[in-house]
C-alpha cells in the first residue's frame, strides 16, 4: 500500500503557542525539512484557532510542504453556538486535517461518541479530512477492556461515513495513559491495537477502506522512539503533542527514517 498509506506525522499543539510563537515554530520546522522529507512523509501542524490565519499565511507565502490542521470544530455550518468554530470556516483557511474526539475533548469537555461522529461527518462535508482519535484509560487497559473501548469508539466514529470516506481518513490510536506522561506504549502493544483497529475498519467499511485508512499512534512520541513505532506494519503515522512544540524535536520525528 505505498502511496495510499503515505505516513502522516501531525503536531497537535493543544493550548500552546500564541500566533507569534506559532509563526516562528512553523518557520523553524520548515527550515529543518527538505524536499525528500516531503516525498517520504506528510506533515501537519494543528495550532490553536487564533493562530490559524497567521500560520496559513506563512505556509502559503513560503510554499512550505506542511499541511494546516485544526484541533476541533463544531458539526454545524453556522448558528448560535457561542465559542464554537464551524468546519467551513476552517476550510476557508485551507485547513486540511481536523482532529476529532481527542481524549482531552472527550474527558475534559464531555464529548460523546455521537458528537465525535457528527464532527467527522461535518469535516468531510467541508472537504477536509478528520483525524478520529480513540484510546483507553489505564484502568481500562488493566481490566483488559482496551479492545472493547477502542472498537466502540471507532464503530461509533465511523457511523454513516461512506467506504470511500473511511478509506481516506485518519484514525489515531492514543492510549490515554501514554499522553503527556512520557510513558509510551511499547511498539508491540501499539501495533497490536493499531492492527486491531484496522480489522474493525475492515468489518465496518470493507477491506479496501481498511487497506487505505491511515492509522496514527499518539502518546509520548519522541525523537528516540518514533522510528521503532513507525516500523510497525499497521502504524502509518504519529500524532505528536509535547514534542511537536519544539521544531527541532518535531523535525527529528518527521525524519524518523534517518534515525
Ligand atoms: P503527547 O500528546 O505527545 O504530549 O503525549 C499526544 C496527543 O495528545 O496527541
Amino acid at each position: 500500500m505505498p502511496d495510499a498509506r503515505k505516513p502522516l506525522i501531525s503536531g497537535n499543539w493543544k493550548m500552546h503557542h500564541n500566533h507569534f510563537e506559532a509563526i516562528q515554530t512553523v518557520q523553524k520546522l520548515s527550515y529543518a525539512l527538505d524536499a525528500e522529507d516531503a516525498l517520504a512523509v506528510d506533515v501537519s501542524v494543528h495550532p490553536p484557532f487564533t493562530d490559524l490565519r497567521s500560520v496559513q499565511t506563512v505556509i502559503e507565502s513560503d510554499k512550505m510542504d506542511i499541511a494546516l490542521g485544526a484541533q476541533n470544530c463544531h458539526w454545524e455550518d453556522k448558528g448560535a453556538f457561542t465559542g464554537e468554530v464551524a468546519p467551513p470556516m476552517l476550510a476557508k483557511l485551507n485547513v486540511k486535517y481536523v482532529i476529532v474526539g481527542h481524549s482531552e475533548r472527550r474527558e475534559l469537555f464531555g464529548e460523546t461518541d455521537d458528537d465525535v461522529n457528527r464532527k467527522a461527518r461535518a469535516v468531510f462535508a467541508a472537504e477536509m479530512t478528520p483525524i478520529l482519535c480513540c484510546g483507553e484509560t489505564l484502568d481500562e487497559r488493566e481490566a483488559s477492556t482496551t479492545e472493547a473501548k477502542v472498537e466502540g469508539q471507532v464503530r461509533a466514529g465511523l457511523a454513516k461515513l461512506s467506504k470511500d470516506q473511511v478509506g481516506a481518513m485518519v484514525v489515531a490510536y492514543e492510549p490515554i495513559w501514554a499522553i503527556g506522561t512520557g510513558r509510551t506504549a511499547s511498539a508491540e502493544d501499539a501495533q497490536a491495537v493499531c492492527g486491531f483497529i484496522r480489522g474493525v475498519v475492515s468489518s465496518v467499511a470493507g477491506a479496501d477502506a481498511a487497506a487505505s485508512v491511515r492509522i496514527q499512534y499518539g502518546g509520548s512520541v519522541k525523537p528516540n522512539n518514533a522510528a521503532e513505532l513507525m516500523a510497525q506494519p499497521d502504524i502509518d503515522g504519529a500524532l505528536v503533542g509535547g514534542a511537536s512544540l519544539d521544531a527541532d524535536d518535531f523535525s527529528k520525528i518527521v525524519r524518523y527514517r534517518l534515525a
